[in-house]
């Protein structure tokens, strides 16, 4: 049996909840609610990454402009641009959306119905990571890429053969998705080897931002729910909470 290499993740005291770390050349599922800190945790993830282990990434949009994703980085202290201008991150923007020149375009490139969104996305990704060496990708969101099929089947097919390609490069990838709630597991949750949880729920007349692992094939992990802070620091793990 192959020795799992494990990937610290750089958000402060997540490594121990996951026993030292993600496992190398493994894709995992990133999920959450509106705000609940998904895009954070991404760009924590490669920003330490690439800092930090001098490991290079890549960050898949498709929701948020690259712009928008600098100046939000930057007011946590975070400067992307330094690191994109060293060669040591990369943000692919394929937003089916786009301003140019003062109108909105639609960008057809990727998006000329099933199954193609999906097979165009892994190759510029796969050629995206050959340009830099990158060991980590974060795609946000999966979910808008999904949303474009009516064919359960497609989708399925489309993200085991992203996942394939993202594995024989030995990336550590954290597919980002939009997720209300438990009732209805999302395709990824089952395809991909991991989910994270991120959740805000209510508690009196404030909210308590928290994180937990859902499930992490062939690793042994905290079942605890764990409160987290996301403030001008980014995201930190708080006391570890034992549930009743
Ligand atoms: N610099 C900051 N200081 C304090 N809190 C911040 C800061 N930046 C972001 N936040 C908090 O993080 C939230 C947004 O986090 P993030 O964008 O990671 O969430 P998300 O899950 O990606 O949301 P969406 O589903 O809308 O993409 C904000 O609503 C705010 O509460
Ligand atoms: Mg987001």
């Amino acid at each position: 049996m192959d020795e799992i290499i494990k990937v610290r993740t750089g958000i402060p005291g997540f490594d121990s909840v996951l026993a030292g770390g993600l496992s190398q050349g493994k894709t995992i599922s990133l999920s959450g609610p509106p705000g609940s800190g998904k895009t954070t945790f991404g760009m924590q993830f490669l920003y330490s990454g690439a800092k930090d282990f001098d490991e290079p990434g890549i960050f898949v949009t498709l929701s948020q402009s690259p712009v928008e994703l600098k100046n939000d980085c930057r007011s946590l202290g975070w400067d992307i641009q330094k690191l994109i201008d060293a060669g040591l991150m990369l943000i692919i923007d394929a937003r089916p959306f786009k301003r140019k020149e003062g109108f909105i375009a639609l960008d057809e490139s990727f998006y000329q119905g099933e199954p193609l969104p999906f097979m165009h996305l892994t190759q510029l990704i796969l050629s995206s990571i050959k340009k830099i060496g990158a060991k980590r990708v974060v795609l946000d969101s999966l979910t808008v890429l999904t949303m474009q099929y009516v064919n359960n089947f497609y989708i399925r097919q489309g993200l085991q053969g992203l996942v394939y390609a993202l594995e024989d490069q030995h990336c550590m990838s954290v597919l980002i998705s939009e997720v209300d709630s438990y009732e209805k597991s999302p395709i990824e949750w089952y395809v991909l080897s991991g989910v994270i949880l991120l959740s805000h729920i209510r508690k009196e007349y404030s909210m308590e931002r928290t994180i937990q692992v859902l499930k992490m094939r062939g690793l042994k992990h905290s079942e605890q729910i764990f409160p987290i802070k996301l403030n001008e620091m980014g995201i930190q793990i708080m006391y570890p909470k034992m549930m009743s």
